[in-house]
């Protein structure tokens, strides 16, 4: 400590997770941690994994309302145009280094493509609509596309008669998904959607503040979203069951990594004190994908860890969350580890949008203050007199 400090007693109260901050009002999302409900604009996530699309979704994150029959069509048809990307960024995409990790490679490309929007300056409402449409479209065509180019394989256009999730998984595999696949991945980034004030929400939203455009908001978004902390924990907790492998082995591996004071992925969460809706979902989904991939080992091993993990935490309170089973439904899915953050994106993409567009309707310069607690009366020595 430097002199010309202020004495101990002056220093603020610290909120350095802004654990229990509000930022702003929102009618986007609201998650109820405490009965393990998640809504969508009021709507309970898990009528929208049952009934919707991801395309509806989106609408009803970006437009406040579900849309009509028509105005859904129109959605989809805008959506699916919006999939396909120009032979510049494929070249960019071609030039990525051979071992860039993907969520890098579609902050990048992200970033590039602001500068082939001829409305990325227009900061009106309805420009920031089509822009957030824009973008929707095309992250998984980015992905897919450098996907494809880092294994040597032909990239393949966007096909606008697919819906959303199918022909990425398409474009991903180079295969028609069957049915079920092409619904679990559908169901996947409805899921993903939105999570209400989360860090790379609140990232998007400090770059929007400052009147950025929408892609530095969201350019800003995906960065945040990189980190094990946020985007990661699902190839963690995939990692974790794959190295258990056999079922006999999961009960033991858990009261092993308790014991010794270690974390199971994929369980525990700030908000729920419940189990997570969304878990419970894949939960099915990764039962029946594991059922039609002929792999229910892996699926028994999640089961008992599920089940061991619960008994032993009931009294914390930690019960699995998403990432416990998005990993598992994407592996399943036949996705590589890495391309787990960047499904994510392409989901979340949505919810990042939302909320910058709505923080705009009111907006505020985010600027905290940070409490100083360096010198505050050094010397200026100068270079040649330093030792
Ligand atoms: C997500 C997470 C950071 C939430 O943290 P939090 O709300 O601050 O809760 P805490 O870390 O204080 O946990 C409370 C208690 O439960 C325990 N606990 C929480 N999650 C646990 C987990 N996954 N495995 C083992 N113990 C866990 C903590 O060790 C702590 O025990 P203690 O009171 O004896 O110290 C935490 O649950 C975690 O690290 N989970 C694993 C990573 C993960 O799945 N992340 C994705 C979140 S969507």
């Amino acid at each position: 400590m430097g002199e010309g400090l202020k004495p101990a007693s002056d220093a603020p109260h610290i909120d350095k997770g802004l654990d229990d901050i509000y930022v702003k009002e929102t009618s986007i999302c609201f998650v109820d941690g405490v009965r393990g409900r998640l809504l969508y604009r009021g709507y309970d996530i898990r009528d929208l994994a049952q009934y919707s699309t991801f395309e509806e979704t989106v609408y009803l994150l970006i437009h406040g309302e579900l849309p009509t029959k028509e105005e859904l069509e129109k959605a989809m048809r805008g959506l699916a145009e919006e999939r396909e990307i120009s032979p510049d960024v494929v070249k960019l995409l071609r030039c990525m280094p051979a071992d860039a990790p993907p969520i890098d490679v579609l902050r990048t490309t992200v970033s590039y493509l602001s500068n082939l929007d001829s409305e990325r300056d227009d900061p009106t409402r309805a420009a920031n609509m089509r822009k957030a449409q824009r973008l929707i479209g095309k992250f998984p065509t980015i992905v897919a596309a450098h996907h494809r180019i880092r294994e040597g394989k032909r990239i393949l256009q966007p096909d606008p008669e697919l819906g959303h999730a199918e022909d990425f998984l398409r474009m991903l595999t180079g295969k028609q998904p069957d049915p079920l696949s092409a619904r679990v991945m559908d169901v996947a980034l409805i899921l993903h959607a939105d999570h209400s004030m989360n860090a790379s929400a609140f990232a998007g939203i400090v770059a929007a503040s400052t009147l950025a455009d929408l892609y530095s908001g969201i350019v800003a978004a995906i960065a945040t979203l990189k980190g094990p902390l946020h985007g990661g924990a699902n190839e963690a907790a995939l990692r974790t069951m794959l190295a258990i492998g056999k079922p006999e082995r999961a009960e033991q591996y858990v009261l092993d990594t308790l014991r010794a004071h270690g974390k199971i992925f994929g369980f525990g969460h700030r908000v729920y004190r419940t189990y997570d809706p969304r878990a419970l979902i894949l939960r099915e989904y990764s039962r029946q994908l594991s059922e039609l991939k002929g792999q229910q080992d892996l699926f028994r091993v999640s089961e008992i860890m599920q089940e061991t993990t619960v008994r032993e935490l009931k009294a914390k309170q930690v019960y699995p969350n998403v990432d416990f089973y998005s990993g598992l439904v994407y592996h399943l899915l036949g996705l590589p580890t890495d391309l787990f953050t960047p499904t994510f994106a392409v989901s979340r993409v949505a919810g990042w949008a939302a909320h910058i567009n709505e923080y705009w309707q009111d907006n505020r310069l985010v600027r905290p203050l940070d409490y100083y607690v360096g010198p505050t009366e050094a010397v200026y020595v100068p270079l040649e007199q330093r030792g």
